[in-house]
């Protein structure tokens, strides 16, 4: 339902960050874009919310052209949303309740069905202790989780994650992975999700996009992608951890850690 078409992001002081970039959306229910630093991601991800409109090419939604018109832009906000990389950007209320609350109030969805989908979507992030904590006092983890509750709540289709493990510790990073495993496995819900984490991609999605200097050097099945040492390194990325038990112990090639470890 949506794609880009040979996309060109050039920024205003000329940094070319994207390059005849596309991406289809419909290829799997959990799409990984990974990429080193600078390689396009989070422009890629503003482009295909509409934040940013490509500089050459297309982002074409539900098989019509986006028009950044109010109604096209209303129609792609429905169905997708995004957690930004950087939660001080997407965090403006002054107490964690409010902030969850804030699209759906802005939807005009009448108080007792923003109660219920605020809390629902606190009880899945793990946030619900902080409801009316002020947002500034939190830390950077509880804040993540706060921008990450503000998606869920809204239920969109599409769901863009862009780096979603950044500055988390291990707990908090598995359950950030569970919180994308259940949403995945809903029904008619695709996650999008950009990190350099390969041992985090590796475990969560199936079909990999691999940015590299705004073009897509590869795409694929994770399997196959994750098998080409040559492609990780022209990226500048690493190979994940069962990757390598894989290839350098003999082992076979274990979709989990759990699997590796049998619990
Ligand atoms: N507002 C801007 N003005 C000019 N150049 C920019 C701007 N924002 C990003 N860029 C440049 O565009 C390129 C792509 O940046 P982007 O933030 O999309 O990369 P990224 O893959 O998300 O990186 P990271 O892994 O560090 O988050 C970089 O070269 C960056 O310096
Ligand atoms: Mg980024």
């Amino acid at each position: 339902m949506l794609r880009v078409e040979d996309v060109t992001y050039i920024y205003e002081d000329g940094t070319v960050a994207l390059k005849d970039v596309n991406i289809d959306l419909t290829k799997a229910k959990k799409i990984g874009i990974v990429g080193s630093n600078g390689s396009g991601k989070s422009t890629l991800f503003m482009v295909f919310l509409g934040l940013l409109k490509p500089s050459k090419g297309r982002v074409i939604l539900n098989e019509n052209e986006l028009k950044y018109d109010k109604n096209t832009l209303k129609e792609l906000r429905k169905c997708a949303g995004m957690v930004f990389q950087d939660p001080d950007k997407q965090i403006f209320f002054s107490s964690v309740f409010d902030d969850v609350a804030f699209a759906l109030r802005n939807l005009k969805y009448n108080e007792d069905e923003v109660q219920k989908k605020v809390k629902l979507a606190m009880e899945k992030t793990g946030i619900t202790e902080l409801q009316n904590k002020p947002v500034h006092f939190l830390s950077y983890g509880q804040k993540k989780n706060v921008s990450i509750a503000s998606v869920v709540a809204m239920n969109h289709k599409l769901m863009f994650f862009d780096e979603p493990t950044a500055g988390l510790d291990c707990n908090s990073k598995e359950n950030i992975k569970n919180i994308l495993e259940d949403l995945a496995a809903t029904k008619g819900k695709t996650i999008i999700v950009s990190s350099h984490d390969m041992n985090f991609i590796y475990e969560i999605c199936d079909y990999i996009y691999v940015l590299n200097k705004g073009h897509v050097l590869s795409e694929g099945k994770k399997e196959t992608i994750f098998l080409n040492k040559e492609i990780l390194d022209k990226a500048e990325l690493e190979e994940p951890f069962l990757v390598k038990v894989h290839k350098y112990l003999g082992k076979e090639l274990y979709k989990n850690e759990s699997e590796l470890f049998g619990n």
